[in-house]
């Protein structure tokens, strides 16, 4: 019996880590890069792929995307019989809750004006705020935005979680579908976006929504960790530039890189990051894909199988 085959498909990343590591953890296939025109494989490890790689893949089982988010992915046409398989945490988790307990601290604590004055060799206090006057709502509850209101709730911020289907999480209030959002924005004054880019959720962060945090009253704050795609980001700077909203914290953008020209950059109220809030981490990620290739051959179910007609 032929081996099985695995191709790997990673546009503007090197594969040659990825193929060692997926050869050592699958030593019972074969494992090679891509190249138009090679023999159709089995099973694909993949990021930001060209059509031309699908339209050659008629058998493909499994395709494994190397990140969190397919939305790149469903934009494209599948061979029908495949399977979409998202990275399922893989680390991100940890590194997501990081950043935004971050960037939600930074903001609460003033951090940026103490550096500021620091600079300036000030020592000068703020008056402490209360963490009951800074309601974080969070976007989307799923792998990530679990851990990140678990993670949030520990400091002992209010913290609202938005999702399709209600959740029952400790220390979470839960709001649900279209009929619960403005219940939730209204609650919350520092918005967590962690939703999938979908058809529903693209454009979800302007000025209707980011308007009616905290009530409609002045001082919330964004903090987008999704994709760019779910801001519009003249909304964003209008909302800051009239001193509704106090500042943002970004590090998803419609088109990455961040042009060197767009607005986002030198904003005083913005901080940018460049798309690195929760990195793939090469090693756990090729453990899950090994594992959940070996169970998917057994026929075993897996984790993290994409549902496109939903998209995520
Ligand atoms: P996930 O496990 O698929 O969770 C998605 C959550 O969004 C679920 O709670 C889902 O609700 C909710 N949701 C989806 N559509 C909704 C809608 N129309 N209205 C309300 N809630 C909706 O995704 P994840 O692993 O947490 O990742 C989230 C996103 O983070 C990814 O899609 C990716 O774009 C982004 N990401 C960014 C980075 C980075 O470095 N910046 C890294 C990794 C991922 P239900 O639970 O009810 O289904
Ligand atoms: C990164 O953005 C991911 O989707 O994993």
């Amino acid at each position: 019996m032929n081996p099985m085959r695995i191709t790997v498909c990673l546009t503007d990343l090197r594969p040659e880590s990825w193929i060692e590591g997926l050869r050592a953890a699958l030593p019972e296939a074969d494992v090679e890069v891509w190249s138009p025109g090679a023999a159709p494989a089995d099973h694909a490890v993949v990021w930001a792929p060209p059509q031309r790689f699908l339209d050659e893949q008629p058998h493909l089982r499994g395709l494994f995307n190397i990140g969190a988010g397919v939305d790149a992915l469903l934009r494209l046409k599948l061979p029908p019989q495949t399977r979409v398989v998202r990275l399922d945490d893989a680390g991100m988790s940890v590194q997501m809750a990081e950043y935004v307990c971050h960037a939600l601290i930074r903001h609460f604590r003033e951090f940026d004006g103490y550096e500021a004055e620091a600079r300036e060799g000030r020592w000068s206090y703020r008056k402490p705020r209360e963490r009951q006057d800074f309601p974080v709502g969070i976007m989307g509850l799923g792998v990530l935005g679990e851990r990140v209101a678990r993670a949030v709730a520990q400091f002992e911020f209010p913290v609202n979680g938005w999702s399709r289907s209600p959740k029952a999480i400790d220390g979470v209030r839960s709001f649900a579908g279209e009929g619960g959002l403005d219940a939730f924005l209204a609650a919350s004054r520092v918005l967590v976006c962690l939703l999938p880019l979908t058809p529903d959720t693209r454009g979800i962060l302007r000025r209707e929504t980011l308007g009616r945090l905290h009530g409609g009253r002045p001082g919330g704050y964004l903090i987008n960790v999704a994709r760019g795609a779910h801001l519009v980001d003249d909304d964003l700077i209008a909302l800051l530039d009239s001193g509704q909203l106090a500042g943002a914290m970004l590090d998803v953008f419609e088109v990455e890189p961040l042009p060197a020209g767009h607005p986002f950059w030198r904003h005083p109220k913005i901080t940018v990051t460049p798309h690195a809030s929760a990195r793939t981490l090469r090693d756990e990620s090729i453990a899950q894909i090994a594992g959940k290739i070996r169970a998917m051959e057994r026929g075993e179910p897996v984790a993290g199988v994409v549902d496109a007609q939903r998209g995520y």
